[in-house]
């Protein structure tokens, strides 16, 4: 049994200027971001590496049409190196490039997890909530398909991991609260995993106590008491993303991802819209084990009695992301039946690490109570 896998090597920089300066980021760079991240931390230093701004091949996140124009783009740049600074979608844009040796994604997709390693990737992440940074997946919209799916090979780990708090500090307060809700959710589903083990549990629960205890304080203190707090957060996330990597992540992606592939609800907002009602419904089905374990764990820090766990936990989440019913996001009844469908059928990569099994009635159950 896998224990735990540490992949990158780790670095933390107080600035952006420094991570340039130790990683001597110049020619030979092909550096996938964002404008509004690269111009304001990265655009006077005057460094001639090649800059793709993901943004100019599509808003949201990575679909396999948008990859292959990178792709192809990234491909005349003719590069040695990827660094990827930016959030979930140039994090999994980037560990692609690094392993393209010209083919498209259904290519690279039909030959995973057999992939190659073509040139050396360096990942900055600039929210506080996918720990993609330390994971060898990438997710993308397969758009024939209309469902997302996992694109996973060894070869797609970074090699370098670099945390560097000042990127955060532009953060708007909604992708805040979206992205640390996703790490928050790596690390229970991680804990809850039929692959978690001591190493794996350490930095689950670490990072559970670290992102609830920083919402205590912004529920108590108010939006702004989150910048004290973006080191803390980029730190739980990275915790969490390694227990994630080794342990995986469960059913609440795993039915997440539908209603993000059909209605374009941010990741992080999906899965939080899965996230208490896929848990209630483990709870019905076995009370024992590590449920149990982290259901005290969660008692403890919300200073409640176990059996109101998951309901204090839903009043601390919803000050900071208000909850909404499936059906606010534009789902319909029709749609959830096809929803468990297409879980059972494409997700079973993540459903296989489920607390216990769930089958295609649970899951449409799940959905209901959530519509
Ligand atoms: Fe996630």
């Amino acid at each position: 049994m896998v224990e735990i896998i540490l992949k990158p090597a780790l670095h933390q920089f107080d600035t952006c200027k420094e991570f340039a300066d130790a990683f001597q980021l110049g020619e030979g760079d092909l550096i996938l971001t964002n404008e509004y991240i690269y111009t304001p931390y990265f655009g006077r230093m005057g460094r001639k590496a090649h800059v793709i701004y993901q943004e100019q091949y599509g808003s949201g996140e990575p679909t396999d049409v948008m990859v292959d124009a990178i792709l192809a783009d990234a491909a005349k740049a003719g590069c040695r190196r990827i660094i990827a600074i930016g959030g979930g979608t140039v994090i999994d844009i980037a560990k692609v490039l690094a392993v393209s040796d010209g083919g498209g994604v259904d290519a690279l997709y039909g030959q995973a997890p057999d992939l190659k390693k073509q040139r050396e990737l360096v990942i900055l992440p600039t929210t506080c909530g996918t720990g993609s940074e330390v994971t060898n997946i990438s997710i993308m919209s397969r758009t024939r398909m209309g469902t997302k799916l996992g694109l996973v090979s060894p070869a797609m780990y970074a090699d370098h991991a670099v945390l560097v708090p000042e990127l955060l500090e532009g953060l708007p307060f909604g992708v805040f609260a979206t992205s640390s809700i996703d790490a928050l959710v790596h690390a229970v589903e991680s804990a809850l995993s039929p692959k978690a083990t001591p190493y794996t549990k350490l930095f689950s629960y670490k990072a559970i106590e670290m992102i609830l205890g920083g919402y205590q304080k912004i529920a108590a203190q108010g939006k702004e008491a989150r910048i004290a707090l973006l080191g803390d957060f980029l730190i739980a996330s990275n915790y969490a993303g390694l227990a994630f990597g080794t342990a995986g992540c469960a059913a609440v992606h795993a039915t997440s991802y539908p209603l993000g592939g059909k209605y374009h609800v941010a990741h992080g907002e999906s899965n939080y819209a899965m996230f208490t009602g896929v848990l209630k419904n483990y709870m019905q089905i076995k009370q024992d084990g590590e449920i149990a374990v982290l259901n005290d764990y969660l008692a403890k820090l919300l200073c409640c009695d176990t059996a109101v766990v998951y309901d204090k936990l839903e009043e601390l989440l919803d000050q900071i992301l208000p909850k909404k019913p499936l059906h606010a996001y534009g789902v319909t009844e029709a749609d959830l039946p096809e929803f468990a469908r297409s879980v059972i059928v494409s997700q079973g990569r993540l459903m296989a690490n489920n607390f216990v099994p769930l089958d295609e009635a649970r899951v449409l159950k799940i959905y209901k109570e959530l519509f």
